[in-house]
């Protein structure tokens, strides 16, 4: 549907006649404008106007779709995804119940090698067709814009591979993707002890392929403990440079291993995880344009320390949401519930954490001008809730679903 008028709505959540031109820092992070009794309409798919009160003679030819008195807020924008796989991992899942640690998991040949060999084995057309079926699952559960990331690959054929499929669901997909090439989210097995060899195929020949084929916007690397280090990181991010690829870092999750620092120094969009940071990485990023992005679901999944969002948000750092949907450390791409862990787990409060799942995350990709807030000339990507007491209510009544219909 691309020309209709909402109705009957209680709050319009997140209006702005001018969208913010910088992510949302420090108190600024709770300003989330609400529009009382409102309506909007939709013309060619994108916000043409709204206001309060009775729906004005004009758009009364356009289709009306009545909210009975739900909210209707931006779409949430999820930066940062990993739907493409061959296979989950409930194995792995049911041995760190038994007590081995996501680390042990990856260092035995497990973890994301695990989905590397499954990738091998699956043909284009597997692949597209089940990250297809998790993209229409994002999308239903109020997901308007994603990233999806390749880096189970780990072998340029595999890799490739993987940003086709990306490539083949920009072209079908309700929503908006964005691709990240993530040849280093590992080192291969067979490049344990010589890993300056893996780094020169990625540099040497898949950012070449990808580049001539267009088939990514942005490059990330896992900075951490057992993976990629600092050096490596800033030598890969250099290197995507070149071909015109922004910098994305997988840093902190598994200690403070220098991924803010390679973020900061190499000007990245946004350093991703940050389970763990001290003062120095908070001033660090407050003092950058780098979005810090948190993603509970991990800490959650995993049961690791949550991110310091208090810390973050007072240091003046800009923070953003995401699901990490993945089979190993976050098989969910719900964003409520992402919201709800940050309320419950990180103390933001309601109006923090859907700034940073909607505005701030748009920002993370880059779409802050088309989705984020509601703005005239922004996409008519919307939810419209149940009727709900208050927006609180939302990260309150976690696990649940309060959408009514999703545009
Ligand atoms: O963001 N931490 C690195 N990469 C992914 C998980 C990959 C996996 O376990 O398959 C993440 O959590
Ligand atoms: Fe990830």
């Amino acid at each position: 549907m691309k020309d209709f008028a909402i109705t009957n709505i209680k709050n319009l959540v997140g209006v702005w006649e001018q969208s913010p031109t910088k992510p949302l820092r420090g108190n600024d992070l709770a300003n989330l404008p609400l529009l009382p009794d409102a309506w909007i309409a939709i013309q060619d798919g994108i916000i043409s106007d709204y206001g309060q009160g009775v729906l004005p003679h004009k758009y009364n030819e356009l289709p009306h779709l009545d909210a009975q008195g739900g909210h209707v807020l931006p779409c949430y924008v999820d930066s940062h995804t990993h739907i493409v796989y061959a296979a989950c991992r409930e194995q792995e899942f049911v041995a760190r119940i038994k007590g081995q640690t996501y680390e042990e998991i990856a260092a035995n040949g497990g973890g994301i090698l695990n989905s590397a060999n499954r990738v091998a084995a699956a043909t284009e057309d597997e692949l597209f067709k089940s990250a297809f079926e998790r993209l229409i699952l994002c999308a239903n559960q109020g997901t308007g814009a994603i990233e999806i990331k390749s880096g189970y690959g780990l072998n340029t054929d595999s890799e490739l591979k993987m940003l086709r499929v990306i490539k083949r669901l920009k072209d079908v997909s309700p929503i908006p993707i964005k691709a990240t090439f993530l040849g280093a989210h590992a080192f291969p097995l067979e490049y344990k002890q010589n890993q300056q060899a893996y780094i020169d195929i990625i540099i040497n020949e898949m950012l070449p392929q990808i580049a001539a084929n267009n088939l990514a916007d942005y490059i990330d690397v896992f900075c951490d403990r057992g993976f990629f280090n600092v050096e490596q990181t800033r030598q890969l991010l250099q290197a995507g440079k070149q071909y015109g690829l922004k910098g994305k870092i997988h840093g902190n999750e598994l200690g403070l291993t220098g991924g803010v620092q390679a973020a900061v120094a190499e000007n990245a969009i946004s350093v991703d995880h940050l389970e763990h940071t001290s003062n120095e990485e908070i001033n660090l990023l407050a003092n950058s344009e780098t979005i810090g992005t948190m993603l509970p679901s991990t800490a959650f999944f995993l049961g690791i320390p949550y991110p310091n969002a208090r810390g973050l948000i007072k240091g003046g750092a800009a923070v953003c949401l995401a699901s990490d949907f993945n089979p190993g450390s976050s098989p969910s791409g719900r964003m409520s519930f992402v919201i709800s862990l940050a309320c419950i787990k990180m103390k933001m409060t309601p109006a923090e954490a859907i700034n940073a799942a909607t505005v701030n995350a748009a920002f993370a990709l880059e779409m802050q001008n088309e989705l984020g807030t509601i703005t005239r000339g922004k996409l008519g990507k919307l939810i419209i809730t149940k009727p709900i007491s208050s927006l609180d209510f939302l990260p309150y009544n976690f696990g649940g679903d309060i959408i009514e219909k999703i545009l």
